[in-house]
């Protein structure tokens, strides 16, 4: 071996799989905003306001009757339970042996992915997606093939026929996010159980997030969007990921939950020994709060997104050469914007820059988000007002500057 040969070899890297993973461009527009206080944030999936109190208020006294040690790997009895129940409501019969808590969404996504995907593994998932959902896959050298929604008069909208080719006999896992982020899209019922009657007949695992089902804004059928939960039996090929963080704005709990096959809890308590070992105590009290107290806190949050979300569209709308469509499902507009085209994450970077105003470059979903941003809606109207302004101004500056 030569000498450079052997530095390289002695350098300290990581495996080849990580250092392939994609850095978050959501992040990249963030940092050029580090350090301006002035910059308006529409860019990150959250709400900008605090978890409701009485749910603050369950992990205090958890704390200060000293919930402060390991629980059971899938979670303590009572939050177990309580999802069971919750489930069940919205979804069917759903025993305690088939949920099991976890450390927020993105964990029990890696965990469901861990469940069933290894290296050389074909996954298929629908885009423009939540970047997470395609690099999780590969850090276990699984193989991410995509298909790409299409944008038109109605908005989003998915070519079944081409998911269904997609998902070959070679295929593992259909890993899928519906409400969408960052397109609101959602499958509607006929186009899951076509989805799921092929995943069936070909022996394909199906990871659904459904992390937005409660952010549902078309007909309030019990205020939940179709879920795979409505057609799947417990039993079958079918892992399906939630999280507190979106219906109860406890984004900063990491505090999720899976619904799976009861045969899968034993190794899932494995795997979720090995990564965490639990989620904490005094959070699950707090997650459990949420559950017993919180359905009205959710369904008044749902109505409050959908205007905010219809108020966002009329005054984008208004805006010229700006094209944005009201979709069915979680708290994001993702819209093409004149100048994306050539480049949404340097438009994004230029308008925080020049505009104080923070906004997701498409492409950080993906090459199908191209041309789009992402804009979350979940503020309080003034805020959003302010944000079109100073989207108007910058706009009509960039006009101004070419016809000069
Ligand atoms: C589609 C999707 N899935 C999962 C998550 C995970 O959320 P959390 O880890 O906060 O529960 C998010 C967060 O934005 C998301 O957008």
């Amino acid at each position: 071996m030569s000498e450079t040969d052997l530095s390289q070899a002695l350098f300290p890297h990581a495996r080849d799989a990580v250092r392939a993973l994609r850095p978050s461009q959501i992040r990249e527009v963030a940092n050029a905003g580090f350090g301006l206080d002035d910059v308006l944030p529409f860019w990150f999936g959250e709400s900008d306001r605090v978890t409701p109190p009485f749910i603050r208020n369950a992990a205090s006294e958890a704390l200060a009757a000293g919930a402060t040690f390991y629980t059971h790997n899938l979670g303590i009895a009572p939050l177990r339970a309580a999802l069971a129940g919750y489930v069940s409501t919205l979804h069917g019969a759903t025993a305690v042996d088939h949920v099991a808590v976890t450390s927020a969404g993105v964990n029990a996504l890696m965990l469901a992915a861990q469940l069933v995907v290894g290296a050389g593994d074909r996954v298929v998932e629908v885009t423009p997606l939540w970047p997470n959902l395609v690099e999780i896959p590969k850090i276990l050298g699984a193989h991410v093939e995509t298909v790409a929604l299409d944008y038109g008069p109605r908005g989003w909208t998915l070519d079944l026929e081409r998911l269904l080719t997609a998902l070959t006999p070679a295929t593992k896992l259909l890993m899928l996010n519906s409400p969408n982020n960052p397109t609101g899209w959602v499958m509607t019922r006929d186009e899951q159980r076509t989805v799921l009657d092929h995943c069936r007949r070909n022996g394909i695992w199906v990871i659904a997030d459904e992390v937005y089902e409660r952010l549902y804004y078309a007909g309030h059928e019990h205020g939940v969007a179709p879920s795979f939960l409505d057609l799947a039996s417990r039993d079958e090929r079918v892992i399906c990921v939630n999280s507190f963080s979106k219906a109860w704005l406890m984004t900063g709990w990491r505090l999720g939950w899976i619904v799976a096959p009861a045969q899968l809890m034993d190794d899932l308590g494995k795997l979720i020994e090995y990564n965490t070992s639990c989620a904490p105590a005094f959070v699950q009290q707090a997650g459990l709060a949420a559950l017993q107290q919180g359905e009205a806190f959710t369904q008044q949050l749902v109505g409050e997104l959908k205007a905010s979300r219809d108020h966002l569209v009329r005054a984008l709308s208004a805006l010229p050469e700006v094209d944005v469509k009201a979709p069915a499902g979680a708290m994001y507009l993702f819209f093409s914007l004149p100048g994306a085209a050539a480049g949404s994450l340097d438009l994004c970077k230029a308008l925080v820059r020049d505009a104080r105003i923070g906004l997701a470059p498409g492409s950080a979903f993906g090459p199908e988000g191209e041309g789009f941003v992402r804009w979350c809606y979940a503020c309080d109207t003034a805020r959003l007002d302010e944000g079109v302004a100073r989207l108007r101004r910058f706009l009509e500056g960039r006009w101004a500057a070419e016809r000069a």
